[in-house]
């Protein structure tokens, strides 16, 4: 971004493309990249030293759905709802989100009469919030693209995006856009996983090829800087394992609230970027594959039944570090019917309808979507009845 030197601190193997699921006989080689994370010795951005290219991840069949957890579906609504309220409560407010998928946001400022427009380059989910009455580009948000927007529709009092930005390596082209396309004393609103969540954490799994960049309030005050932006408002989000919510504005027109200053501090106290808590953390990273693998051979060892839950974009880093394959997970289940009968990616295991945890229950589940922990235990209590004990990796390797 600024380009200055980036310093490698995590070196999690080779990886698949996270989301690309295979039928159970194919046998074509698959892509496989360094997921390898540095930080930036200048601004401390943390990114990806290898670059996966765009379109072999975000294609026509992308299977992620963000209405597939009913907690993210209401705290989207809570957030459109938000910012109807506040930023877009003037005359003839128009929103514009990047990574829009299958349109929850867009449809409540649909709902509200709201001017309203999606970029999602992925076709399937796009078709989604189409076929609901949401206006989708069906296109990779760019400079270009924005400024046709900017012509034909006018500024945009928000851009949003959620789970997005730091999906994208090119932040000039994300920030030339914005600049195209947002109104004067319009904002740029965007949330992602935090570095200080992941690192505390050892999330380490919230690393994979489409979280490129790992997002901290000082590395984002300095990218915003860069590019004519200033860091306005931040706010911890608890979704996703931890995430922050960041407001951007055009340089002075705004006053940056208390939290930033907060925020910032709390980061410069825990030393958040310190090359030494980077390494402790990568370190750990290592022992959680350790114990994880040692748990999982040892349940197999015992006879016990053991499956997954949840086939995530982050459960590929996680079983491809570990090397955990069929034979100690033999299946995973997933509500997703566009990953139902397929297998994973780089470990090749079958994924299945939720409806088979239960036939019969297994003795233990390691909950590969910890971030949707409360939801899914809420949502199988015949497990736990039935004897069966959660496993999960994050912050370390237990029971639940
Ligand atoms: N905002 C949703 C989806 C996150 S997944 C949520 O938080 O649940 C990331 C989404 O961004 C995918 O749907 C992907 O197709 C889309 N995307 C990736 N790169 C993009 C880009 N450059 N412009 C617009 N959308 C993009
Ligand atoms: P998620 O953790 O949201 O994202 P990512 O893939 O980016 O890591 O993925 C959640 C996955 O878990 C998704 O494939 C749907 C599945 N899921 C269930 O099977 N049941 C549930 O109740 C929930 C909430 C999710």
């Amino acid at each position: 971004m600024c380009s200055g030197p980036v310093e490698e601190f995590l070196d999690l193997g080779l990886q698949p493309i996270s989301q690309q699921y295979r039928e159970p006989d194919d046998t074509s080689d698959e892509f496989r990249f360094r997921l390898a994370v540095g930080q930036c010795g200048t601004c401390t951005l943390v990114q990806q030293l290898d670059e996966v290219p765009p379109e072999l991840m975000f294609r026509a069949d992308y299977p992620f759905l963000s209405s597939s957890s009913s907690r993210m579906s209401r705290h989207f609504l809570g957030v459109a709802e938000n910012l109807l309220r506040t930023a877009l409560a003037g005359p003839d407010p128009f929103l514009v989100e990047i990574g829009s998928n299958d349109g929850i946001i867009l449809r409540a400022a649909q709902r509200a009469g709201v001017r309203h427009l999606g970029f999602e380059p992925s076709g399937e989910v796009a078709d989604i919030a189409a076929a609901q009455g949401v206006r989708v580009r069906k296109e990779f948000f760019g400079e270009d693209s924005a400024r046709e927007v900017a012509d034909v529709d006018g500024k945009a009092d928000v851009i949003f995006a959620a789970n997005t930005v730091s999906h994208i390596p090119d932040l000039g082209e994300v920030f030339r856009g914005v600049h195209a396309l947002l109104a004067p004393d319009g904002v740029f609103v965007f949330e992602d996983p935090y570095a200080g969540d992941v690192v505390e954490k050892t999330a380490f799994d919230q690393i994979y090829d489409e979280h490129f960049y790992l997002f901290s309030a000082r590395s984002v005050r300095e990218a915003a800087r860069r590019f004519g932006f200033e860091l306005v408002d931040v706010r911890r989000v608890p979704v996703h394992g931890g995430e922050v919510r960041y407001t951007l504005a055009r340089s002075g027109r705004r006053q940056p609230s208390p939290a930033v200053g907060s925020l910032l501090a709390d980061e410069e106290a825990r030393k958040l970027t310190a090359p030494a808590t980077l390494a402790g953390f990568a370190e750990r990273a290592s022992g959680v594959r350790e114990r994880l693998g040692a748990e999982l051979s040892a349940l197999r060892r015992s006879g016990a039944r053991v499956v997954g839950y949840g086939a995530t974009a982050k459960s590929a880093t996680l079983l491809n570090y570990c090397g955990i394959g069929p034979e100690l997970l033999p299946f995973i289940c997933d509500s997703t019917a566009g990953k139902q009968g397929l297998v994973t990616p780089g470990t090749h295991i079958p994924v299945r309808p939720p409806e088979e945890f239960a036939r019969p229950y297994p003795d233990y589940a390691l909950l590969l979507a910890w971030n949707h922990a409360e939801e899914i235990v809420a949502k199988e209590p015949g497990f736990r009845e039935s004897g069966g004990r959660w496993l999960v990796h994050v912050p370390e390797v237990r029971l639940l």
